[in-house]
């Protein structure tokens, strides 16, 4: 018998997938998988439902449509402080996943090295080995899961093709500060490193924190392939429109990657997310406060139940420790959840390349009644010990 490829002997299936399966089977409210339970803006719909009629329903131009682009770049400057082309510094893909391996696939040879801060989004391992590149994990300490400078530095000297950056960060919440960027920043241009960042959260931000993009930074444009998507700032992760912004010489090459993997993204949805990317600077306050306010109902409830968590900064997630309940395997604990307190969660050792077994991962995208829900039953972790 042939053998399939061996690169996919180095990663699994993912868990935060196997998780949602496993959560609709028992009907547990699913806390596991980072979407929300809550409908898209009025507005993009009607766009959406006018689209259904007027088209266009055949492949958009493989980049982006011009529309789409011309809308973007013009948010993303007014955001990112740089201006941005739409002709030549976008490309756009099925989401922020199909971006990052984009980018991947377009900066590393076989045998590169790439960085990846541990715990991370699981995709990104597996994007590193299906790109044939090395992951070096440095490890973010907790509890401010920021990195050790000189471990950073040792990281670089290995020199690796590029820095895989999450900001803000799933699952630690964490948002990096403009020193903690400047930081790698300089090590990223004295070792002549690319740096791919995720950005889906960009905009979901608590206070007093601030999202920083690295590539506004002074000489990291040109080396930065800025990864996000629309999935979570518009609530809208069934669409699945991503994008990378770079440098011109940068996206010639990322075009050619994701015409070969996807042609496109779908066109009638970027024809109506137009009017999403239209939307007033008041749209962002707006998720600002309403994810605080989950945030807040969220992290209410663990306290209520006496929980150990993490206090996160951005992103919508949220790590609980459950050392105390003395389980060997934190996938046990979580399938234990799902079928026994009715809440799916992610075991932390999904996102650790280190041995940590210890911590759950939960989101709050959700409306407050589920939230709610999902917290009476939280509550009634303790009784089980
Ligand atoms: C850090 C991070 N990147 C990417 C994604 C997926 O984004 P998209 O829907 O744009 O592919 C997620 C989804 O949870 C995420 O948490």
């Amino acid at each position: 018998m042939p053998s399939i490829n061996h690169r996919l002997g180095y990663f699994t299936e993912s868990f935060i997938r196997h998780m949602t399966r496993l959560s609709d089977q028992y009907g547990a409210i699913n806390l596991s998988q980072g979407f929300p339970d809550f409908d898209p803006p009025t507005e993009l719909l009607n766009a959406l439902e006018n689209t259904a009629r007027q088209g266009p329903h055949q492949y958009a131009v493989t980049w982006g449509a011009p529309k789409f682009r011309q809308a973007l770049a013009k948010k993303q400057s007014r955001f990112m402080g740089i201006p941005l082309d739409p002709d030549s510094n976008i490309v756009v893909t099925c989401g922020s996943t199909e971006a990052m391996i984009v980018a991947m696939m377009t900066v590393c040879n076989p045998g590169d090295k790439v960085i990846i801060f541990s715990p991370f989004y699981e995709n990104y391992g597996a994007d590193t080995i299906l790109s044939g590149a090395d992951p070096i994990y440095v490890p973010l300490i907790p509890p401010e899961f920021s990195f050790d400078a000189d471990e950073l530095r040792q990281a670089f000297e290995q020199r690796p093709k590029a820095l895989v950056l999450c900001n803000p960060s799933n699952p630690t919440g964490r948002v990096f500060t403009a020193e903690e960027l400047t930081y790698i920043a300089e090590l990223a241009i004295e070792f002549d490193t690319f740096v791919i960042t995720d950005e889906v959260y960009e905009h979901i931000v608590y206070e007093p924190y601030r999202h920083h993009y690295i590539a506004s930074l002074p000489g990291m444009f040109e080396r930065t392939l800025s990864c996000s998507s629309l999935s979570k700032t518009y609530s809208i992760t069934g669409w699945r429109l991503g994008y990378i912004i770079a440098a011109a010489h940068i996206i010639d090459g990322a075009r050619k990657v994701h015409d070969f993997l996807t042609v496109g993204a779908a066109a009638p949805l970027q024809e109506a997310a137009v009017t999403a990317l239209n939307f007033p600077d008041s749209y962002y306050q707006m998720i600002r406060s309403d994810y605080a306010a989950r945030r807040e109902a969220m992290l209410t409830y663990l306290d209520g139940a006496d929980l150990k968590h993490t206090s996160p900064q951005g992103a919508y997630y949220v790590l609980v420790d459950i050392s105390e309940f003395g389980w060997d395997s934190d996938t046990s604990f979580c399938e234990w959840m799902i079928r026994e307190i009715g809440v799916a969660a992610v075991p932390g050792s999904s996102f650790f390349h280190e041995p940590v077994n210890h911590l759950i991962r939960l989101h709050f995208a959700k409306r407050f009644e589920t939230i709610h829900k999902a917290g009476e039953r939280l509550c009634r972790l303790k009784d089980r010990l």
